[in-house]
């Protein structure tokens, strides 16, 4: 179907798509979650670091080398690569494996969100929130919700760029936008609301070791959707007179700004709810451990707010969340989708089916397994995404012409050279040492940085890859 790869309707359309790529699950779940974990405001500083000096850089090179191609990531990148282009090639095609390995957790962890909602409106958590996570999580009824949300998702991206996922998404991304406002601003204004800022804006510059540099690298990157050709899939449908530095630093502001709000929402509830501070070991547990946040100790504090408040708020909450994560999704899906449609000139709907019963197959499990999804979710983020995101910034410095000139279009300074010469050296190397050392380093028994400790993220990997296996 030549010329048939589709556009953007509106640059408000593109700029909608992008952000509700890069706005999801990491930014509302994961992002609150790992604040907690690492040392709060000190990894809330590290973050808005490496988010300038690495993940910017990133996305503006990923977008650009969309955007110039006008390709799906694997054509995109032997394009630009030149007499080895087909060398080249392999980031386009860990890139697409990248974005199914998420698909098989994320579309999984949508399903959650969804039944949230849904028992919001019914109010079937509102009498044990903490039993409710544990019954919805894993099991035989998530896989249908996966499968719904599987579904949901393929039939978007096969409807086309604007036909689809653009129609989708003006209307999500903005809904998604006033919910959080609404409920940042009404926790403002709770008494006692003080104290999750407090908590929220309180740095524990200890808790800063490699291991939580490198979870700060692999949240940003996460977060900006970047290493999987995402970014860089829904760029190559861009207007040419659009401007990549301009949108590329929208998106990654908008992203930050939602990150913040899910702080202050996540926080200050759960300050003036009281459970901040309760000594109730659940809701401690819930706190520190993976998703517990927003799926038990925030519908906790909801319960807490009161019927009526609790129940709106928390419905709202679940429906933003929902929306949040369903256009994330639908990006993840667009990777792979774009390169069979590409490479093989697949119709689009078929495209999107077959990419949708492999992820949806490999998804099973993880609805299923929670070793499993922490699995995908760890090998995904930690090496796919940081290494996709590592050869990508340095393909854009080095190998690709014209990224400068790209990066200079639309704009009256001349900002290109300054950008390309990060992505030439300081990104790619920061990548690689937060990387290694990240990897390899952690905290020791007695607090203090030791080699191959048991919080180190390749330690952690290895024991979770032989639970995986069952040899432990
Ligand atoms: N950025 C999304 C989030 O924060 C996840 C995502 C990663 C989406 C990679 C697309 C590509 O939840």
């Amino acid at each position: 179907m030549a010329g048939a790869r589709g556009t953007w309707n509106s640059s408000f359309g593109f700029i909608m798509a992008a952000v509700g790529s890069a706005v999801g699950l990491g930014n509302l779940v994961r992002f609150p979650r790992e604040l907690a974990e690492n040392g709060g405001a000190a990894f809330l500083f590290v973050y808005l670091i490496l988010l300038l000096l690495v993940g910017l850089p990133a996305i503006l090179g990923e977008m650009s080398i969309g955007k110039m191609t006008q390709m799906s990531p694997v054509n995109a990148f032997r394009k630009l690569g030149g007499e080895h282009g087909k060398k080249w090639a392999v980031i386009g095609v860990a890139g697409m494996l990248a974005a199914m390995f998420v698909l098989f957790f994320y579309t999984v962890m949508t399903g959650w969100t969804l039944r949230f909602f849904l028992g919001g409106i019914t109010g079937a958590w509102f009498d044990d929130p903490s039993g409710y996570y544990g019954d919805i999580a894993y099991g035989p009824a998530t896989i249908f919700w996966h499968l719904l949300v599987s579904i949901i998702t393929v039939y978007i991206v096969s409807r086309g760029i604007s036909g689809g996922i653009e129609k989708v998404t003006v209307i999500i991304i903005p809904a998604l936008f006033a919910i959080l406002i609404g409920i940042v601003l009404y926790a403002a204004f709770q008494p006692g609301a003080i104290d999750g800022y407090k908590e929220l804006f309180d740095p524990d510059f200890s808790e800063l070791t490699p291991n939580n540099i490198a979870a700060a690298t692999g949240q940003v990157f996460f977060s900006l959707s970047l290493g999987q050709g995402a970014m860089l899939t829904y760029a190559s449908y861009m207007d040419k007179k659009q401007s990549v530095s301009k949108d590329g630093t929208t998106i990654a502001l908008a992203d930050t700004g939602v990150a913040l709000m899910a702080g202050m929402m996540v926080f200050p509830v759960l300050a003036f709810t009281g459970l901040l501070a309760s000594n109730d070991p659940a809701v401690q547990e819930a706190l520190g451990g993976s998703f517990g946040t927003a799926f038990i100790a925030l519908p906790n504090a909801f319960v807490a707010m009161g019927d009526v408040m609790g129940r709106i708020v928390g419905t709202v909450f679940f429906l933003g969340l929902f929306f949040a994560a369903l256009s994330s999704a639908i990006s993840l899906m667009e990777v792979p989708t774009s390169v069979l449609i590409d490479r093989f000139e697949l119709p689009r709907w078929k495209s999107a089916v077959l990419i949708g019963l492999i992820t949806y197959s490999f998804g099973v499990v993880s609805s299923i397994n929670e070793t499993w999804f922490t699995l995908y979710d760890e090998i995904a983020i930690n090496v796919f995404i940081v290494l996709g995101v590592a050869f990508t910034t340095f393909f854009a410095g080095w190998v690709a012409k014209g990224v400068g000139k790209e990066l200079d279009s639309g704009l009256r300074s001349r900002v290109g050279v300054y950008i390309v010469w990060l992505m030439r050296t300081v990104t790619p190397v920061a990548i690689l040492a937060v990387f290694f050392f990240g990897g390899l380093f952690g905290t020791g028994a007695d607090g203090g940085i030791e080699f191959w400790a048991n919080d180190a993220g390749w330690n952690r990997l290895w024991r979770e890859l032989k639970l995986g296996f069952g040899f432990e």
